[in-house]
């Protein structure tokens, strides 16, 4: 026995969804529901860690649920669901909070960035933030998980504790009879939890800012110029497009051509993805050419593939009652799942329950 292919992945609801996030993460979550089992979650609980006082919490929840099902994603054959309907995840972030070694969250490139300098200021929650991801994924055992490159680092995090609990619970995983054998390096061994297996990689998986090839599209940035949000309409997309930075020189023939030009990469990788093919096949097409004829075509085939999930999602927003139901019923499925993991870590452990 090995374990069974499960994919997971969860989006913060935090602040407007824009085109980063869908052709980075939500059109592969749609991709990988032909082939795998899948589980969708949106994370409120990690919002927390950033804005403890966040009214608007529960529409962005919602919005991010209406996005992935205006993007196709269906939730009657997979699991969408909102985090905080699964209490599981909570219980066993506890448990990892006491795997995970202090050293180890010390490491974490992204708590370093966004508590600054002050750190003795940021709170415990954005501190731990990596060991409730883990436990997200892991409370399911998931064994694949499709994320942005800027998650790598926490996805490492989330083997290593899969492994210290494997390995410091070896003795109990094997009296119980609960363990299932997998590879480590060269070795055959009994775990309890998989070695979770990042899905990065694609064409445009990193989608930059309009305004600055150089940093990633991001719903922080101040000029809303930089990114193209999911709910901006057709006249919007065409407006960002044009206004959108290139360099004086035409489009190449060979991606080579595309080098040290960040801006204009970004507009082919944006291109290529929107297009299902490659940068390859988009400079083929456009060489030569200005940018005053390549942003055109852009917009057009932007607004073609994007207004229609934008009106989706405006028309699933308009009853949220719907989306809720959704989200109730998928937490319902999900905690039956989570439930049976947490039963059998208690056992592990060492804690009582009914
Ligand atoms: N940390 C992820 C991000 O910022 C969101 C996230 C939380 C997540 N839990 C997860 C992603 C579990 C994948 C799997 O993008």
């Amino acid at each position: 026995m090995s374990f069974k292919p499960l994919v997971f992945s969860g989006v913060q609801p935090t602040g407007n969804l824009h085109l980063g996030n869908y052709l980075g993460a939500i059109r592969k979550f749609v991709a990988l529901q032909e082939s795998h089992d899948c589980i969708y979650c949106v994370v409120d609980m990690h919002s927390l860690t950033a804005t403890l006082v966040h009214e608007d919490l529960p529409d962005q929840t919602r919005a991010i649920a209406a996005a992935f099902i205006a993007a196709g994603i269906d939730p009657k054959k997979h699991i969408v669901f909102n985090q905080a309907r699964v209490m599981q995840h909570a219980e066993l972030t506890w448990v990892f909070n006491c795997v995970a070694r202090m050293g180890w969250l010390n490491r974490m490139t992204q708590f370093k960035e966004k508590a600054g300098k002050d750190r003795e200021n940021a709170s415990v929650g954005l501190f731990t933030y990596p060991d409730l991801m883990a436990a997200d994924i892991l409370v399911y055992r998931a064994t694949h998980v499709p994320v942005g490159d800027d998650q790598k680092q926490h996805l490492e995090l989330t083997r290593d504790i899969a492994q210290k609990f494997n390995n410091d619970f070896s003795k109990r995983i094997a009296d119980l009879g609960v363990g299932v054998e997998m590879a480590v390096g060269e070795e055959k061994v009994n775990g309890f939890f998989p070695l979770t297996e990042p899905l990065i990689g694609g064409v445009a998986t990193r989608v930059m800012s309009l305004r600055d090839g150089s940093k990633k599209m991001s719903k922080s940035d101040p000029s809303d110029l930089s990114r193209i949000n999911l709910t901006d309409d057709a006249d919007m997309i065409a407006k960002k497009i044009k206004k959108a930075k290139t360099d004086p020189e035409p489009l190449p023939s060979e991606i080579a051509g595309l080098k040290d030009r960040p801006e204009a990469e970004n507009l082919v990788g944006i291109y290529a993805a929107l297009a299902d093919t490659t940068k390859e096949k988009v400079v083929a097409e456009f060489a030569g050419r200005q940018f005053s004829a390549f942003k055109p075509a852009l917009a057009d085939l932007a607004v073609d593939k994007l207004a229609p999930l934008a009106s989706e999602m405006r028309r699933l927003m308009a009853d949220p009652a719907h989306i809720d139901g959704i989200l109730k019923d998928g937490g319902e499925r999900a905690r039956v799942l989570a439930e049976a993991t947490m039963k059998t870590v208690r056992r592990i452990v060492g804690l009582l329950d009914d």
